[in-house]
């Protein structure tokens, strides 16, 4: 639902009504976690949990943005972009790689609000990459286009803001539809909107930690990869199989790190082939093992975890009803993700957040979320209700 404080802020900022508004989600990945980069496979789904934008179009090249949370507003001009600091990073970066790819901006006046919690592992910044492409789309009149797009969010995350991730958040929050996951191959980009299984609930545990420096950690996982695919031969460790990891010896030229790292993007990526098949034979048991051993892959091969992560989903899984539960995002910090019964969702919740405090000390954000559909334009009416 649009939310009401987004066309009050409009109105009293703009002194008029919106002209769009448009939402691009948040995402959890179910499984598949720093495969992204290794041209493997990757199973995320979108999230309630979302950034929205009001906005009315101009007739000229000036963007402006303010913030709802921020309490900040923002502007550039389409003619004169040059590298700065802060959020307003993103949209700037959306404008240049859009203009670049030979879009004809035009600008926009708008309120910018969301929900997705930042630095939670749960693509915040897709969310808002998402969001800004399509307030120009409907600003400029051009046609969505979801993989066009997210390709060219990617490109403005990497090159623009400086962020060298892969393409699995600005997917999901393009493509993703309701009541299914994504499972996506991320060499082709081909990808099935896969229905989510019948009778299970997917819950957020967000362990409240977050990292400021996972950024260096991130590349330095990145290039630990390029370096086991130098070593094995391939373009990518996606072309790596158990048969291949065999030849690794102490004595081989690839340090001990670099084949642990390896080996879970080689293990990893047999999970999620394995978790879709499990899905689509709603074998949810069969889902929950690989959950549990893609984050113990993530802790003891990718090292990607930290104490919190790790004590929130050993307490998740000794609940009543929970098939499986992992780190989800890059790690360090931030959220997992457990699978659990309907009938024991609501229990689970209650039951969790106590384990979790009594061990870590720590206040848990705990709730299950919806498959949610990818960026869109809202339908509202007047006085702010969708
Ligand atoms: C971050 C990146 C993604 C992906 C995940 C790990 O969310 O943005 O591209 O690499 O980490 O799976």
């Amino acid at each position: 639902m649009v939310p009401a404080t987004l066309v009050r802020k409009f109105q009293s900022d703009f002194n008029a009504k919106p002209g769009f508004i448009v939402r691009a989600p948040g995402r959890v990945n179910l499984i598949g976690e720093h495969t992204d980069y290794n041209e493997g496979f990757v199973l995320p789904m979108a999230i309630d949990r979302e950034v929205w934008i009001a906005l009315k179009p101009r007739q000229d090249s000036t963007v402006r943005i303010a913030s709802l949370e921020l309490e900040t507003e923002s502007a550039f001009e389409l003619t004169s972009l040059t590298p700065g600091s802060g959020w307003i990073e993103y949209p700037k970066g959306i404008a240049n790689k859009l203009m670049n790819a030979g879009y004809i901006l035009k600008g926009f006046d708008a309120v910018m609000t969301g929900d997705v919690p930042r630095g939670a592992g749960l693509s915040s910044s897709a969310a808002v990459e998402l969001a800004v492409a399509r307030a120009f789309a409907c600003s400029s009149g051009f046609e969505w286009d979801a993989v066009t797009m997210a390709k060219l969010a990617q490109k403005a995350e990497n090159e623009w803001v400086g962020v060298n991730s892969g393409i699995m958040d600005q997917m999901a929050s393009a493509v993703c539809r309701e009541g299914h996951a994504l499972f996506l191959d991320c060499r082709s980009l081909e990808f099935q909107h896969a229905p989510l299984p019948k009778g299970v609930s997917v819950v957020i545990l967000d362990t409240s930690t977050r990292r400021g420096l996972v950024g260096s950690a991130y590349n330095e996982r990145r290039s630990q990869c390029e370096e086991a695919a130098r070593w094995f031969g391939v373009k990518a460790l996606r072309d790596v199989g158990m048969k291949e990891l065999g030849k690794w010896g102490v004595e081989s030229g690839l340090s001990e790190i670099a084949f642990r790292r390896a080996r879970h993007i080689v293990t990893e990526n047999a999970r999620v082939l394995e978790a879709i098949e499990a899905m689509n034979n709603g074998n949810l048991k069969r889902l929950g093992e690989l959950f549990n051993a893609s984050h113990v892959s993530l802790r003891d091969d990718f090292e990607v975890t930290n104490d919190a992560l790790n004590i929130i989903v050993a307490c998740a899984r000794e609940q009543e009803g929970c098939y499986g539960a992992r780190m989800t995002g890059a790690g360090f910090g931030g959220c997992a993700v457990a699978l659990v019964a309907d009938e024991n969702a609501e229990a689970f919740t209650r039951a969790l957040s106590a384990a979790y405090r009594q061990r870590s000390g720590l206040e848990a954000a705990v709730y299950v979320c919806k498959a949610s559909e990818g960026a869109g334009v809202a339908q509202f009416e007047e006085g702010g209700r969708s």
